[in-house]
């Protein structure tokens, strides 16, 4: 199986170029990765993969003379990236903080915060279209598309501004957080509200790229992985730094599960490297919101594949989803790490962004779901009181602030008078 932990590094297929190809991980078909715009197997239309025949080493990451991009971030991993440089804001390189307090309410040996909401526009979509408008560029598109929850759409309009390109995105009317429409509307996108859920809104994107009028930048493009695997890149070698050890586990919430299966991309890359043995990948842990998940219901259920669910409801509207694109990638890494996926309440969400909020980690709700997730587990004793935890916090409080003004402490009128002031406190 190509997706097993411990599958060997590949040998380059003819079509590859400069030891990067793009391979079918449901038939195992090869192509070139830059000659034609593909998202998907042209023979039996499953998902693609990006395949490397020297996947880096820790040692070997940013090793080589870097052209003309940054030299810390996303683009340091450039010897595990399929370009050295790209169109950067820059990005990556986020916090991973410690919060002391929560971990002992949590109550795990250690807890640290991966913050991705510190990206330029505030999620960790920035990794993905870094890379994605770099092949846009090398494949000679002049427009982009996506469809989107929010986050998305606010990176696509910034790097694709950023790159002089076309914007287009689509969004599910009614259900995207304020920031988000704001960056996507200043950063110059053309916004087209649908009438349906995230999942409609992808369908007719598909569909539009196929007809050759954009080219798609949702994470079913193999190319914004490759950016969001250095998520995990940086989250192992931070940590390692910290605590001379790997963290056992990595706690994320999903929506299209894009970020697992990228997650899971980046620790098999390793393991081919020789730099992670298999007993140190981390479990990688999904938490979906109990009204759009399933996933969750997938890995309970033991199935191969997901139910599409035509009715998703959440507070967390950035993973407001019913038909994970990637799930074909996630559940088995989930599955081969030993991990596992669970759906919590809004309102333990909302505690949980409360808490996150209370040790200065500001985050929006969608990102607030890995603590509550992680805080569950707990509770069922699924994760133990010795585990080295990870929580992947993915987009930035004011991103939504309608959910931040919900949550926090409501404003207090007071006249324009000391006394009057005192007396309140
Ligand atoms: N957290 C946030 C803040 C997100 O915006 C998203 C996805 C996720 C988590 C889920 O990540 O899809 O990799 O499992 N947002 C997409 C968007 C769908 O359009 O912005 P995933």
């Amino acid at each position: 199986m190509t997706l097993d932990i411990d599958a060997p590094a590949p040998s380059a297929p003819a079509c590859a170029d400069d030891g990067v190809w793009l391979a079918c991980i449901a038939c195992g078909s090869t192509f070139a990765p830059f000659e034609d715009v593909r998202y998907t197997c042209d023979d039996c239309d499953g998902l693609l993969e990006v395949r490397y025949e020297n996947p880096p080493t820790f040692e070997e990451f940013g090793s080589g003379a870097s052209t003309d991009g940054p030299d810390r971030g996303v683009w340091r991993y450039r010897e595990g990236l399929p370009f050295e440089s790209g169109v950067t804001l820059p990005e990556g390189d986020t916090p991973l903080h410690e919060v002391p307090r929560l971990e002992a309410d949590v109550g795990v040996s250690t807890l640290r915060i991966k913050h991705e909401g510190m990206n330029p526009t505030g999620s960790f979509k920035d990794r993905g279209m870094t890379v994605g408008v770099r092949v846009a560029e090398e494949l000679g598109v002049d427009a982009l598309a996506c469809a989107s929850t929010g986050n998305t759409s606010a990176a696509l309009a910034a790097y694709g501004g950023r790159a002089d390109l076309e914007t287009l995105v689509l969004l599910p009317s009614g259900k995207v957080a304020a920031g988000k429409i704001a960056q996507a509307s200043l950063h110059g996108a053309r916004i087209l509200e649908v009438d349906g859920n995230f999942d409609a809104c992808l369908d007719i994107v598909q569909e539009l790229a196929a007809r050759g009028e954009a080219y798609l930048l949702n994470s079913l493009n193999p190319f914004r992985l490759e950016g969001q695997k250095t998520i995990g890149f940086e989250i192992l070698e931070a940590f390692h730094a910290d605590h001379g050890t790997f963290p056992d586990r990595i706690v994320l919430p999903v929506g299209n599960a894009g970020n697992t299966a990228a997650l899971y991309k980046a620790f098999r890359e390793l393991v081919q490297s020789g730099a992670l043995a298999v007993e140190d990948v981390p479990k990688l842990t999904g938490v979906q919101a109990a009204g759009a998940a399933p996933m969750v219901e997938a890995i309970e259920n033991g199935a191969d594949s997901i139910r599409r669910w035509e009715d998703v409801e959440t507070r967390a509207t950035a993973i407001r989803i019913g038909n994970p694109v990637n799930a074909p990638k996630a559940l088995p890494g989930i599955r081969n790490t030993d991990g596992t996926a669970v759906a919590v309440a809004d309102e333990e969400i909302t505690d949980a962004q409360r808490a996150l909020a209370n040790e200065g980690v500001g985050v929006e709700p969608a990102s607030a779901a890995s603590v509550a997730g992680l805080r569950k587990l707990r509770r069922e004793g699924v994760v133990d009181d010795d585990e080295d935890v990870v929580c992947l916090t993915t987009g930035h409080l004011l991103k939504d602030p309608d959910a931040a003004y919900e949550a926090g402490n409501d404003p207090e009128p007071v006249a324009n008078d000391v006394d009057a002031v005192l007396e309140l406190l």
